[in-house]
C-alpha cells in the first residue's frame, strides 16, 4: 500500500470561505491508483507554513508522496513552488515539465503554472494547479509514471521496464 498526503494551498480555502475540490479531486484520483491517504489538509498561501509541513510530513516516514494543490500561479500570494524549493534536496524538473507540455494541448494557460516538484529523503513531493479540472489533468496524467519513479526511490522496481 502507498501513504501519500495532501496539502490544498489557498488563503481562502484555509478561511473557510471556499470550499476545497481540489483536495478531494487529488484524494480520489490517488485512490483510485492504489494509495492511502494518510493526510490531508488546508493551508493558507505562507510559504514557512507549507514549508514546515512538508518537513514534517516527509521527516515522519509515513508519505512517500506528497501531492500539493494550489499557489503556482502569479498571484503575490502564490509560494507554493518556493516553499517546496525550501525543503526539497533533489529537484524532479521532469515532472512538471511533463504536466506542462500535456496542459498545453488543453489550454495554453498551462504555461502559467510555475510547479515544481523534489525529493526529500524518500518522499516525492509535487506540485499541482489549484483547480479540480487542472489537477485532475495533470495528476491523471502524471500519476503512472510517478508510481514508477516511487517505486525505484523505495528500492522497489524489480527492473526498469519502458512503458
Ligand atoms: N493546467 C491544466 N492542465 N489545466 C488548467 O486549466 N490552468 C492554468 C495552469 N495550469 C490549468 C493548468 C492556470 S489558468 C494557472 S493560473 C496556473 O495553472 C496556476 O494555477 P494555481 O495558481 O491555481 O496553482
Amino acid at each position: 500500500m502507498r501513504n501519500a498526503a495532501i496539502i490544498t494551498c489557498s488563503d481562502k480555502g484555509h478561511a473557510g470561505q471556499r470550499e476545497d475540490k481540489a483536495g478531494p479531486t487529488i484524494a480520489r484520483l490517488l485512490e483510485e491508483h492504489g494509495y492511502k491517504i494518510f493526510e490531508q489538509i488546508v493551508l493558507p498561501d505562507e510559504r514557512a507554513v507549507i514549508a514546515q509541513a512538508l518537513t514534517r510530513l516527509c521527516d515522519s516516514g509515513n508519505v512517500e508522496l506528497i501531492c500539493t494543490s494550489g499557489g503556482t500561479g502569479f498571484s503575490e500570494r502564490d509560494v507554493t513552488p518556493e516553499a517546496t524549493l525550501d525543503v526539497v534536496e533533489r529537484l524532479c524538473p521532469g515532472i512538471p515539465e511533463a504536466m506542462r507540455a500535456f496542459s498545453l494541448s488543453i489550454t495554453p494557460r498551462a504555461m502559467l503554472s510555475r510547479a515544481v516538484a523534489g525529493i526529500r529523503g524518500k518522499t516525492l513531493i509535487v506540485n499541482l494547479p489549484g483547480s479540480p479540472k487542472a489537477v485532475e489533468e495533470c495528476l491523471g496524467y502524471a500519476l503512472d509514471a510517478l508510481g514508477h519513479g516511487l517505486d525505484i526511490l523505495l528500492n522497489r522496481a524489480a527492473e526498469c521496464a519502458r512503458k
